[in-house]
């Protein structure tokens, strides 16, 4: 039976997308991106990774709260446009957008920097570091990058062929 506090522990990830902030640089990447043959990055991406990583994060007992995962998948991308418009690499940009958007969500100093660390993180190869086996560092790191690449289905990608992503960052197949 779902509990009254699992209906809530999302409200501050709700808050994040309603945040002005986050709908200027949403919808700016939206409108530069709409003829993208790429992997694009829209709203359905970044619910995908979030929803990955909390299957994971509830299959491997990994802890994280919900709304942590929430914002970390929402914001992780937030700054493509920035990377498009100004050069500035996107994990950079999104982690100072945090800054800009999760204090107005309820989010404490503690919630922002684990979040922005996760999104700095996210785009780095961890060769043989497991999900379970994270820990010595914080696991939502893992979950981030591996959900954000697990949501990519290269396997069934019309523009597979021009994509510069080498073979080992590829999804091949439903469940590899
Ligand atoms: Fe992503």
């Amino acid at each position: 039976m779902m509990r009254e506090s699992d209906m809530h522990d999302t409200d501050r990830a709700d808050r994040i997308w309603r945040h002005p902030v986050y709908q200027e640089h949403f919808l700016q990447l939206q409108k530069a991106e709409h003829t993208r043959e790429f992997c694009r990055h829209t709203l359905a991406h970044f619910l995908d990774v979030a929803r990955i990583a909390h299957i994971w994060n509830l299959e491997y007992g990994l802890g994280i709260p919900k709304d942590i995962l929430y914002a970390a998948a929402l914001l992780h991308d937030i700054g493509r446009y920035l990377q498009l418009s100004e050069g500035i690499p996107h994990d950079q940009a999104s982690a100072s957008l945090c800054a800009r958007i999760m204090p107005e969500c309820g989010f404490t100093p503690e919630e922002i920097l684990r979040v922005q660390n996760a999104i700095l993180h996210h785009r780095g190869h961890s060769p043989g570091s497991s999900l379970e086996t994270s820990a010595s560092q914080d696991p939502l790191f893992e979950c981030l990058r591996r959900a954000d690449k697990r949501s990519r289905n290269c396997f069934d990608c019309p523009a597979a062929r021009e994509c510069n992503w080498p073979a080992d960052r590829r999804m091949h197949g439903i469940c590899t």
